[in-house]
């Protein structure tokens, strides 16, 4: 059997006030150690909020958090040693050596100088850089300067990544690039948080997200997990060349079936349960003596499910 899994991160009805305005409102969110977690919502979510809480930066208005067993309020100083917190923007010194700039980072942290020329190689390597260590930063492209950033947070070797949209401006090559390192980190054993405002792009490279939206958890749990959670039970579209008033009737009596409408010559037909077969339809039908000509199922991409939660159109 697995071993239950130990939490990396847990906020405690975290709360973030902006005047009236509640940035985060009671979020309580787990992630645990070696997940690479995706923390998703649309703009103006909460999720930079929430990172920055976690890594120090800003004090919530109430609750607080732990990361690795140590509290981001009394615990500050232990909770940088043990995060690399990557921001939505930040600046690179264009001016400077791709491996200056790394040094430089790493003699922030104190690591000794004899240490410090391998630690920078290591990073390098890592975000598949190392043949660009004497470029300037201001000759590197938006793709390479994102990986440059993700090598600063590494230099370390932190247990926890807070990576702020480290995607996002990307062009889809760099974006599977990221996305690349980020699951060889994971594997390193890193804990990695990542948020985006995309859920599909996070849906095959983390195990775990949470959807957030107006400071408040929408969702938590495996991506898998999302549409069923979140879509209104499965919608099936079906025709028959018999009598369409008759062919209703055999499935509004159903318990299977929680509404029954026609639409285009069209019936539409609502699943009670995410875990009904939709070929029960073309069987009640059939039995029933209706003659049935087309049954299809409406696929609900994720986003769509994404795009319905956060216009508060399910819970
Ligand atoms: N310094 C600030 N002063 C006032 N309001 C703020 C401040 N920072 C954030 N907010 C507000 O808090 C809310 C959450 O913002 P936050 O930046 O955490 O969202 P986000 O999910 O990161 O959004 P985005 O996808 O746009 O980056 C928003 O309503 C925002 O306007
Ligand atoms: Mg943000």
């Amino acid at each position: 059997m697995d071993a239950p899994p130990i939490p990396a991160v847990q906020t405690f009805g975290l709360t973030r006030m902006y005047g009236h305005i509640a940035a985060l409102s009671g979020l309580d969110l787990v992630v645990n150690k070696g997940d690479l977690f995706g923390f998703i919502g649309s703009n103006g979510a909460g999720k930079t909020t929430t990172l920055r809480i976690l890594a120090t930066f800003l004090a919530p208005s109430a609750g607080t958090a732990q990361i690795l067993g140590h509290d981001v309020l009394r615990d500050a100083d232990a909770v940088r040693h043990v995060i690399g917190y990557m921001p939505d923007f930040f600046g690179v010194y264009k001016d400077m050596e791709v491996t200056e700039y790394l040094d430089f980072f790493g003699a922030c942290y104190k690591i000794p100088t004899a240490q410090r020329e391998k630690t920078v190689n290591d990073v390098l390597e890592l975000v598949g850089l190392i043949e660009k260590r004497g470029a300037l930063i201001g000759a590197l492209s938006r793709g390479m300067q994102q990986r440059l950033g993700l090598a600063r947070v590494l230099i370390h070797d932190p247990q926890l990544l807070l990576l702020d949209e480290p995607a996002s401006g990307l062009d889809p090559r760099a974006r599977i690039e990221m996305m690349a390192i980020l699951q060889e980190l994971q594997r390193l054993g890193k804990t990695i948080i990542i948020s985006s405002h995309i859920l599909s792009e996070l849906q095959t490279l983390c195990n775990r997200v949470a959807i957030i939206e107006k400071g408040r958890l929408i969702y938590s749990g495996p991506v898998q997990g999302v549409r069923d959670q979140m879509s209104q039970g499965r919608v099936v579209w079906v025709r028959v060349s018999s009598d369409q008033a008759q062919a209703v009737e055999l499935l509004k009596v159903r318990p299977e079936i929680t509404e029954v409408g026609t639409s285009d010559g069209e019936i539409k037909v609502t699943l009670a349960s995410q875990d009904t077969d939709h070929s029960i339809v073309a069987d009640i039908l059939v039995r029933g003596g209706a003659r049935l000509i087309e049954l299809r199922e409406d696929e609900i991409g994720l986003e769509e499910v994404f795009m319905r939660v956060t216009r508060g159109e399910t819970q």
